[in-house]
C-alpha cells in the first residue's frame, strides 16, 4: 500500500495546496497531509487551528486522506512511524526549487525517502500562504484563493 506524506506549515491552506493533496492522491493509495511547526516561521493560525481546516477543506476533496500535525521531531521519523515511501511537495518557481532540494536531499541522506516534486497548475502558481495573509490583513478579497472556511478563520 503505497503512502505519501504531504507536508507544509499550511498557515493557512490554500487551493494551491488542495490542488497538490488531491493531485497526490491519485499518485498514493494514502497522503497522509501533515502540519508541521516550522520553527523558521511566526504562525498566523495555531496549528490546531491549521490542522482543524485542513480536514475541513479535504473532506469535500477526493482521495484518501490522514490529516495530522508534527509539533516537533524529524519529518522522517513521522514517515516511518507510518510507514511513507514517499514525501510529496509542490513546486510553483525555481525559488521552491531552491528551497526544497536542500531539504529533499538532507531527508533522503537522513532516511532514505524520497521526495516527488509536483509542479503547480499556472492557476495557482502564484498563491502563496504568505501573500494571502498579507492580502487579508489589508481588508482584500482572498475568496479566489482560500476555500470559504479559511476567508472565515483568517476574518478572526
Ligand atoms: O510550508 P513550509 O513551512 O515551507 O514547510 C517546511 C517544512 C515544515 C516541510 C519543513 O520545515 C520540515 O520538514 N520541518 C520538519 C523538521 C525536519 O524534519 N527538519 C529537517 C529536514 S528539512
Amino acid at each position: 500500500m503505497a503512502i505519501a506524506v504531504y507536508p507544509g506549515s499550511f498557515d493557512p491552506i490554500t487551493f494551491g495546496h488542495i490542488d497538490i493533496a488531491t493531485r497526490a492522491a491519485k499518485l498514493f493509495e494514502t497522503v497522509h497531509v501533515l502540519v508541521v511547526h516550522n520553527p523558521g516561521k511566526n504562525p498566523k493560525l495555531s496549528l490546531d487551528k491549521r490542522v482543524e481546516l485542513v480536514k475541513a477543506v479535504l473532506a469535500n476533496q477526493p482521495g484518501n486522506f490522514v490529516v495530522s500535525s508534527l509539533a516537533s521531531g524529524l519529518l522522517v521519523d513521522y514517515c516511518k512511524e507510518v510507514k511513507a515511501e514517499a514525501l510529496v511537495k509542490g513546486i510553483r518557481t525555481n525559488v521552491d526549487i531552491d528551497y526544497e532540494l536542500p531539504m529533499a536531499q538532507v531527508n533522503r541522506d537522513l532516511s532514505g525517502i524520497e521526495t516527488v516534486f509536483l509542479p503547480a497548475d499556472p492557476a495557482h502558481g502564484f498563491i502563496s500562504s504568505s501573500l494571502v495573509k498579507q492580502v487579508a490583513s489589508l481588508g482584500g478579497d482572498i475568496s479566489k484563493y482560500v476555500p470559504a472556511e479559511v476567508v472565515e478563520a483568517l476574518k478572526n
